[in-house]
């Protein structure tokens, strides 16, 4: 057996590279992390072969001692930490006191600094192994340098892109700072040419600075103080959707953060406006006492844990949703306009109305897919309208507490009750999506649901659309949702598994099915609907059999089986040889 040994500290610093330092970009964020932490308002960073070969960035921070400057690049040396309890209360954006130890020893080093106008100093590192700290002229801050990245791992070194990709993760980087830190001026130059140069400004300046000027009168303000919770920013009108996610960006107590949870919430927020597959652009500066999350989670900090993560979810999609008042306002107006034109008849032409008034005139023609959507919204209450007459008053059977039986002019139909509330369920959860979300009902009993940890992650991606189709729910514990409410059209007595059975059913269909939407709105109409073996009264089976018919496709439910079997009179009549 080997024996078990402390590991040298070059091998741990390396082990602590390898979970920091991923790449260029990785060393950027650190060293822009320390300008900041240090106070800088002037950040200047240079790059040469996308940063392959150099990377050096300047401020004018509070800089380093003499002392400090030994002690800086040595792992777990801070000075922002001292005790276990502040860890609980950090303000700053490291902690750790690995960081330059961990460049360090992947890279070759200079580092300049001075304190004061007296004097200055300066210090080489190679291989993580310190030089001697000699006199420099002061330079009003500290200045950084990292030369071959990854020299000594040449496993690493493979790992790394061309210099134009990792060039373009650096970018994404500063703009990112850019984002957090309006206040700070940043330049960015690569191979001698300005790439970026940044001024202090408000943050919605600074946005359009680093997106493009079609920004500019498309973001709304977010502003929302919730106990001891802060939230501000900016949303994009539908104008600044995008067909792919990027630019959703969530800073909390200005730590540049991922979570999906709260980006589910700002998806949330925009109920109908967008769709699956589109990503509306979102910088949202969340600020909570420090002691309500943890963020020593992971080694690169861009993950947090939140004491109350559902309380905050909850918060940021209240504040976007009352950022998106405006817009969203424009869509109970427009239904009400919808509705009158079905109630007078067809005279007015559903492309003569007047345009929602988010869409701004440049952008008209890009908004096709919007008033497409309200067009199959009109010309669907139409048909609803003209169909639903058509058994109307009709005595209806329920036979077996399975199927309905009704008369129609040319004879009888037989209607599979549950294939017929799916099909219903099915259409009505498509156009919640879309444009109108379905009522909910509040459970007399909240019920308390536990998932396992991938269950759990599945129910967070569904979550806006659970929320569209009726379902609330809040978190109550690791893995658990207390369910508060249901959707008002749901059959009863099966709350408790109801959103388990969605999630089975998703899941167990994702691969087959072509569309992200009608796999959920199968699976919800799927466990919503009413069994057999369910009874119903005669006007439930009245308005189940008319809303049937107000449905795109009556005839068969989403899984292809057939929901009515019609029996004509001819057929009778031969059946019974009266022909
Ligand atoms: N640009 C800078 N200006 C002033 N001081 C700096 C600068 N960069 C680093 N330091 C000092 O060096 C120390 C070590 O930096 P390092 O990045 O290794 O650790 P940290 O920032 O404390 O924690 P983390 O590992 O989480 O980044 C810092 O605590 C800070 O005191
Ligand atoms: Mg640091």
């Amino acid at each position: 057996m080997k024996p078990i040994l402390s590991l040298p500290e070059d091998l741990r610093n390396k082990i602590s590279a390898g979970e920091v330092i991923e790449r260029p970009a990785s060393v950027v964020k650190e060293l822009l992390e320390n300008s900041i932490d240090a106070g800088a308002t002037e950040i200047t960073v240079v790059v040469e072969k996308g940063g392959h070969q150099l990377i050096q960035v300047r401020d004018n921070g509070h800089g380093i001692t003499a002392d400090g400057l030994a002690q800086a690049f040595l792992r777990y040396t801070t000075s922002k930490i001292s005790k276990v309890d502040d860890l609980f209360k950090i303000r700053t954006l490291g902690f750790r006191g690995e960081a330059l130890a961990s460049i360090a020893s992947v890279s070759e080093i200079n580092v300049s600094s001075s304190v004061d106008e007296s004097a200055g100093y300066q210090m080489d590192l190679v291989n993580g192994v310190t030089d001697a700290i000699k006199a420099a002229p002061p330079i009003g801050g500290t200045e950084i340098t990292v030369r071959n990245l990854f020299y000594n791992t040449p496993a690493r070194k493979k790992f790394l892109k061309s210099a134009t990709t990792e060039f373009r993760q650096i970018v994404k980087m500063l703009r990112r700072f850019g984002l957090e830190f309006p206040e700070v001026s940043f330049q960015l130059m690569h191979n001698d040419k300005t790439i970026l140069n940044l001024t202090p400004e408000s943050l919605e300046e600074r946005i359009i600075a680093l997106t493009d000027p079609s920004y500019r009168d498309q973001l709304l303000p977010v502003n929302m103080i919730k106990g001891d919770y802060n939230i501000s920013g900016f949303v994009g009108t539908l104008n600044l959707v995008r067909g792919r996610p990027g630019e959703q960006y969530l800073f909390v107590n200005r730590r540049f953060i991922q979570n999906r949870l709260l980006n589910s919430a700002v998806y949330a927020a925009y109920e109908s406006l967008v769709k699956r597959g589109e990503y509306p652009f979102s910088l949202l500066n969340l600020v909570l006492p420090p002691d309500q999350l943890d963020v020593n989670v992971h080694p690169r900090k861009i993950e947090v844990r939140f004491t109350d993560e559902w309380r905050i979810y909850h918060v940021v999609k209240s504040a976007v949703r009352e950022a998106l008042a405006s817009i969203l306002a424009t869509i109970p107006s427009f239904e009400q306009h919808v509705g009158q034109m079905v109630t007078f008849g067809k005279e007015i032409d559903p492309n003569q109305r007047q345009e929602p008034l988010w869409f701004t005139p440049a952008k008209q023609s890009e908004s096709g897919a919007d008033l497409q959507r309200a067009k199959e919204y009109v010309s669907n209450l139409a048909d609803q309208k003209e169909e639903a007459t058509a058994i109307e008053g009709s005595i209806m059977w329920q036979v077996h507490d399975k199927y309905i039986i009704s008369q129609i002019n040319s004879g009888l139909v037989i209607i599979d009750q549950h294939v017929a509330h799916e099909r219903v369920l099915f259409e009505d959860a498509l156009l919640a999506f879309d444009s109108t979300p379905l009522s909910a009902q509040t459970l007399l009993f909240s019920e308390i649901l536990e998932f396992s940890t991938d269950e759990y992650s599945v129910l967070l991606d569904i979550l806006p659309y659970l929320e569209k189709l009726g379902f609330r729910m809040k978190e109550n514990g690791q893995n658990k949702i207390l369910l508060e409410a249901i959707p008002s059209d749901m059959g009863w007595g099966n709350e408790n598994s109801v959103i388990r059975d969605i999630i089975d059913h998703y899941v167990a269909n994702r691969e087959k099915s072509s569309s992200y939407v009608e796999n959920l709105a199968a699976s919800f109409a799927c466990h919503a609907a009413v069994k057999a073996g369910d009874s119903l009264t005669i006007e439930e089976m009245q308005v189940l059999v008319n809303r049937l018919f107000a449905t795109k496709h009556p005839y068969y439910c989403p899984h292809g089986r057939p929901i009515i079997v019609q029996l004509s009179l001819e057929e009778l009549d031969q059946r019974f040889e009266r022909t």
